[in-house]
């Protein structure tokens, strides 16, 4: 059986294998990171439509949540993250309606088989010790036909290279789409296929 830690033995702080820590999460809101990672166009790339679910998972304190919720009015965003500080930072960036906060952890999904449209991660998949778990929790959690959006940076020691993701989220059953972006930032779209 694989080793599953509990929340309460994880490590926060800075550096490869940690948790980014909620008493940092300013760091994540700083405005010049909209020169590298441009919140809008990114989150146009899920190609997410007015009535679709999306899960933001790890959405930390809310920087791309609120044009996320933006893409989906007739829908519901579920913002998902592993510390409920977190997600009391995120709500002030999207706070609409159909936009739900739930605190847990990637490897064990809270939600039911094809429950979303779309899922998007950005900077998260590199803390979580299984992430190959993690994409099989996703996979498990978005219908057929549903899509992922990846999103890493540079200067994150937990970034994953384009190769290496590709070659995870494919093994689990995604078929990759796209993939934009080649200095600071990148992101990858995969379609779960059936
Ligand atoms: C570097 S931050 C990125 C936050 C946000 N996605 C962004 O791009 O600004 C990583 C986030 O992932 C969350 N996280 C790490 N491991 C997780 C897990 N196993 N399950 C859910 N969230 C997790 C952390 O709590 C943190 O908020």
């Amino acid at each position: 059986m694989p080793y599953r830690w509990r929340v309460s033995e994880r490590q926060y702080g800075y550096g490869r294998g940690k948790v980014y820590p909620a008493s940092a999460a300013r760091g994540l809101l700083n405005p010049a990171r909209r020169l590298v990672q441009p919140r809008s166009s990114i989150a146009r790339r899920t190609g997410a439509r007015p009535a679709d679910s999306l899960l933001e998972l790890g959405c930390g304190p809310g920087y791309f949540s609120g044009h996320l919720g933006r893409l989906v009015p007739d829908g519901r965003l579920i913002l998902f993250d592993l510390q409920p500080e977190m997600l009391l930072h995120a709500r002030r960036h999207a706070g609409g309606a159909g936009t739900g906060l739930v605190a847990g952890d990637a490897l064990d999904l809270p939600f039911a088989r094809g429950a979303f449209d779309v899922v998007f991660i950005s900077a998260v998949l590199g803390e979580i010790p299984d992430p190959v778990g993690a994409l099989r929790e996703i996979h498990r959690v978005l219908r057929s036909g549903g899509r992922l959006l990846v999103v890493e940076v540079r200067g994150d020691p937990d970034r994953i290279a384009p190769a290496a993701l590709s070659s995870m989220v494919t093994d689990v059953g995604f078929a990759a789409e796209s993939r934009r972006g080649r200095g600071w930032s990148y992101t990858a779209t995969f379609v779960r296929e059936s």
